[in-house]
């Protein structure tokens, strides 16, 4: 559907929803009430994805199995805790375009982004430098940054920053490219985000990656923001490392367990130095309690630590959902979403308020970031008591997310109609 046939009136909104073969799985999730005790309007996905209800049972399975069996649960429990991760095996690559045994669920996203640098930040002679965005996200920052340290070199020197062009917004491919072919031979690391966290820009990650290893340098992603937003292809882009965090758009809860792709190339190269842990031992020799490390081949191999069972339950409720759905058939609503906000705002004309993420719909998930040139926090805390859950980020960038999974069209009418009277 074309942004010229959405009308503006509450009817068509409704009807929209009338006629999605999506909009039921909205029931599976909670919705957080507002003051009033109506549903919030939850565009907030970006930060924490709602509660799968079907969660609340996995999770209770394994405190139940938990008080039958203890430690018998390891191998007895009905999803046994040894071979746990491997439940997401399937799942987990249909979700980031991977082979099964490419991606593994683990730790926090900062952690495995520690252990993808250990391993993929090889500096050596000219080759010395970290390629990432100037704006990225500051835990990103502060982990290069400690890794160049680590090495004995100097973030002066050593971390290359990208910038979008003087007074915009948005990065550009070509300039991203033209960075990567000047500078590649100083570059170990590019390491971008597949979806900008501030302004929902989706990155040209098949072209990106392309770039860089025309010039040798190794490409890794951060997928906070991409991860259950838009389809990705990691096997086929030969990206190869990527870290992701599972609260946001994979709804896995606060804190969730995060997740980690390491291409094939380089899952099966035993001899690739790491941070090493048991549990990324290989299993049939992980209780000789020898104290050589034998990988196991694969993503797997760059586990440190026996999984956190309690905050994996839920990734399992999530993900049997994305399964039942479709990425594919969700980011064609979430493109479709998306669409009818803008058309709703920009309906409204300008009032101070600037859409910063990309109009192509290849290049936007389903977070629409908006400039507020007036008092960003006074309008947020009005939209938040009308019933509206969305954030600023510093310093005047409101973030407004339509999760495929759980809005309607109507609440982006709803909010529609709350920002014209709150923006003004
Ligand atoms: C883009 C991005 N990278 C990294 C992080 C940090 O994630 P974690 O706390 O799971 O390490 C976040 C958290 O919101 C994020 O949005």
């Amino acid at each position: 559907m074309r942004h010229q046939e959405f009308r503006p009136d509450e009817q068509f909104a409704v009807g929209l929803d009338a006629g999605d073969p999506l909009a039921r799985f909205r029931d599976r999730f909670e919705i957080p009430p507002g003051a009033d005790g109506r549903p919030l309007i939850y565009f907030c996905g970006h930060s924490l994805g709602l509660m799968p209800k079907s969660a609340r049972d996995l999770v209770a399975q394994e405190i139940d199995d938990w008080a039958r069996l203890g430690v018998a649960g390891h191998f007895g429990a009905k999803n046994p805790w040894y071979s746990y991760h491997e439940r997401f095996r399937e799942s987990g690559a249909r979700l980031v375009g991977a082979l099964p045994g490419e991606v593994v669920m683990m730790n926090a996203l900062t952690v495995n982004l520690h252990l993808m640098l250990a391993t993929f930040y090889r500096p050596a002679g000219g080759r010395h430098a970290i390629l990432i965005e100037a704006g990225a996200f500051p835990s990103d920052h502060y982990a290069v940054t400690s890794h160049i340290r680590q090495r004995g070199l100097d973030p002066e020197t050593s971390l290359i920053l990208a910038r979008p062009r003087q007074g915009e917004s948005i990065l550009m491919t070509e300039d991203l490219e033209r960075l990567i072919e000047e500078r590649g031979a100083e570059i170990a690391l590019v390491l971008l985000p597949g979806v900008q966290y501030l302004t929902g820009q989706v990155l040209d990650i098949e072209r990106l990656g392309a770039a860089a290893r025309l010039k040798g340098c190794r490409f890794g992603l951060d997928l906070a923001h991409a991860v259950g937003n838009i389809v990705l292809r990691l096997h086929d882009w030969q990206v190869d490392f990527a870290v992701w965090c599972s609260y946001k758009y994979l709804n896995a809860g606060p804190g969730a367990v995060g997740g980690c792709f390491v291409h094939q190339r380089h899952g099966d190269d035993r001899t690739l130095p790491r941070l090493a842990g048991w549990w990324g031992n290989d299993p049939e020799t992980r209780f000789d309690m020898r104290p050589e490390f034998v990988p196991r081949r694969g993503a797997d191999g760059w586990q440190v630590s026996n999984p956190p069972i309690l905050s994996m339950a839920p990734l399992l409720a999530s993900l049997a959902i994305f399964d039942e759905a479709g990425l594919e058939a969700l980011r064609a609503r979430s493109e479709r979403l998306t669409a009818y906000l803008l058309t709703l705002i920009d309906g409204q004309g300008s009032r101070g308020i600037e859409v910063i993420t990309p109009r192509d719909p290849a290049r936007r998930g389903c977070q629409i970031s908006l400039r507020v040139q007036k008092n960003p926090r006074e309008l947020a805390s009005a939209l938040a008591s009308a019933g509206v859950a969305c954030d600023v980020r510093e310093p005047d960038v409101l973030r407004v997310s339509v999760a495929p999974l759980y809005n309607r069209f109507h609440e982006i009418w709803r909010f529609a109609r709350i920002l014209a009277r709150d923006a003004g």
